[in-house]
């Protein structure tokens, strides 16, 4: 019988591909997914600690597992506690000495020793942690990805930030920026779309600074490829249809990857490009290195390139230091360039960050900002939902839909579409004509031709 594996994540895309390689990972070791941590043999949590109580809630989450690890020790059996990701990173000790019965606590960037800490930690009993920084990447050692991602699949292809942003611990808990070699990167697209992926979204926390070696007879004669590059070579793997990227940096657009934008029909017109803010003061006190104009100014060459380009953004309100101006400012800014969709946050300072140990804005007044914002953003998405009744787009089908008989595909523009449509139709690109938008999603029938726009 396979021994049951529950992980549960937390967090970015980039901990969901974590998470199936680490399902991949421990498959030799005959582990098997399972959807409920009662009665598992390992259970992984697999943390973020990108914002507020982060840790409280992995130690709240804790608390409901070690009663199902008792409860399977009363049955003579033994359940592995794992904690994973960027909290265990960020606070590993902290994990080991307020919860003892956790059996293994690793960071981002060692996970590949899964296999290994299991064996230390069955034989040994005892606990395991290990949040090093491995001087080889991690890459080099997981196994060829097996895993069925399904459709639309996620690819790693950079991780770890070297911008320190004064807010984000990022660059603490994924540790100095890392681009995999171009030929890895190709390889595993190649299998994703063998194991049935029409779609790949390539991740990193900084994406666009993509600079991986390039193969040995390197097309443009470099030793680096840049993410532009990177993105005309993967658009040359037969039969995926697809791709995407998450999530850039404004200031690591280059004129390659807007090229890209223009000349890679696999490339999606959908971009997610946070500017955080429109106040110059803030973004140079947040250092993100570019100001409200730079940012205009690239999005205009990308619109040149795309003109359908769709854009959503990340913002942070409430930042230290932040005045009802450039308050305003960040409101007119989203209102003069216009974004399919957002996430939008109060600041939370994170222990360790630079801007953690300045002047705090009141919880009310970061409050009544958010509430703010995210009522214009929500008024744009709705708008841009709307604007798509009566079209006919692209969608590529992904699974079954809430209803008997319905699929669920997205749009070009990331937009989640429900239309009835038969199961074989999934992984397969169908016109489909908009009939209605909600919030968040559209809703069509499959059609006859597509509008030339909405490819
Ligand atoms: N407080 C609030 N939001 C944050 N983000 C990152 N760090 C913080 C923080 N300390 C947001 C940023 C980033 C997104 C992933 O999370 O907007 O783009
Ligand atoms: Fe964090 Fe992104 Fe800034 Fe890097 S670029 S420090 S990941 S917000």
């Amino acid at each position: 019988m396979k021994k049951r594996l529950f992980i549960k994540t937390y967090g970015c895309q980039m901990n969901v591909y974590d998470s199936a390689r680490m399902a991949e990972l421990v498959a030799p070791l005959d582990y098997a997914p399972v959807e409920t941590p009662d009665g598992a043999d390992l259970v992984i949590l697999n943390t973020c600690h990108i914002r507020e109580k982060a840790a409280e809630k992995v130690f709240s989450e804790l608390g409901g597992i070690l009663r199902f690890k008792r409860a399977k020790e009363r049955q003579g059996e033994r359940m592995l506690v794992a904690v994973a990701g960027c909290v265990a990173q960020a606070e590993g000790e902290e994990i080991m000495r307020r919860a003892p019965f956790v059996d293994m606590v690793f960071g981002p960037q060692t996970y590949h020793r899964l296999p290994e800490m299991i064996a230390r930690a069955t034989r040994e009993g005892g606990s395991v942690l290990d949040t090093s920084f491995p001087a080889q990447p991690k890459f080099d050692h997981l196994p060829a990805t097996r895993s069925e991602q399904g459709v639309s699949a996620f690819l790693s292809i950079q991780e770890g930030c070297d911008k320190f942003c004064t807010f984000c611990v990022v660059p603490y808990t994924r540790g100095a920026e890392f681009s995999r070699p171009t030929a890895q990167v190709i390889a595993e697209a190649e299998r994703l779309v063998a194991a049935g992926a029409r779609e790949i979204t390539l991740l990193g926390q900084n994406v666009n600074a993509y600079h991986g070696a390039a193969p040995p007879s390197g097309s443009n004669g470099g030793s680096e490829w840049g993410l532009g590059e990177l993105l005309c070579a993967v658009a040359r793997v037969p039969a995926l249809e697809r791709l995407r990227y998450t999530t850039s940096h404004p200031r690591d657009v280059d004129d390659a990857l807007i090229a890209a934008h223009r000349d890679v029909e696999q490339v999606m017109p959908f971009l997610h490009l946070p500017v955080q803010s429109g106040s110059d003061r803030v973004l140079a006190a947040m250092n993100r290195r570019h100001t409200a104009d730079d940012y205009r100014r690239t999005v205009q060459k990308l619109r040149q390139a795309r003109a359908d380009l769709a854009l959503s953004s990340d913002f942070i309100v409430g930042y230290p230091g932040e005045s009802e101006l450039d308050f305003r400012a960040t409101l007119d800014f989203i209102a003069e360039i216009g974004f399919a969709q957002s996430f939008s946050f109060k600041y939370s300072p994170r222990p360790g960050t630079p801007a953690a140990g300045e002047k705090q804005l009141p919880e009310e007044v970061k409050a009544e900002r958010l509430a703010e914002l995210q009522a214009l953003l929500q008024k744009q998405q709705r708008a841009f939902n709307a604007a798509s009744v009566g079209r006919v787009m692209a969608v590529l089908f992904e699974k079954p839909g809430r209803h008997d008989g319905q699929l669920v595909g997205r749009s070009p523009y990331l937009q989640p579409v429900h239309a009835e449509a038969a199961p074989e139709t999934i992984g397969k690109i169908m016109p489909v004509r908009i009939i209605s938008s909600h919030a968040n999603s559209l809703s069509g029938v499959i059609a006859g031709d597509l509008d030339e726009a909405a490819q």
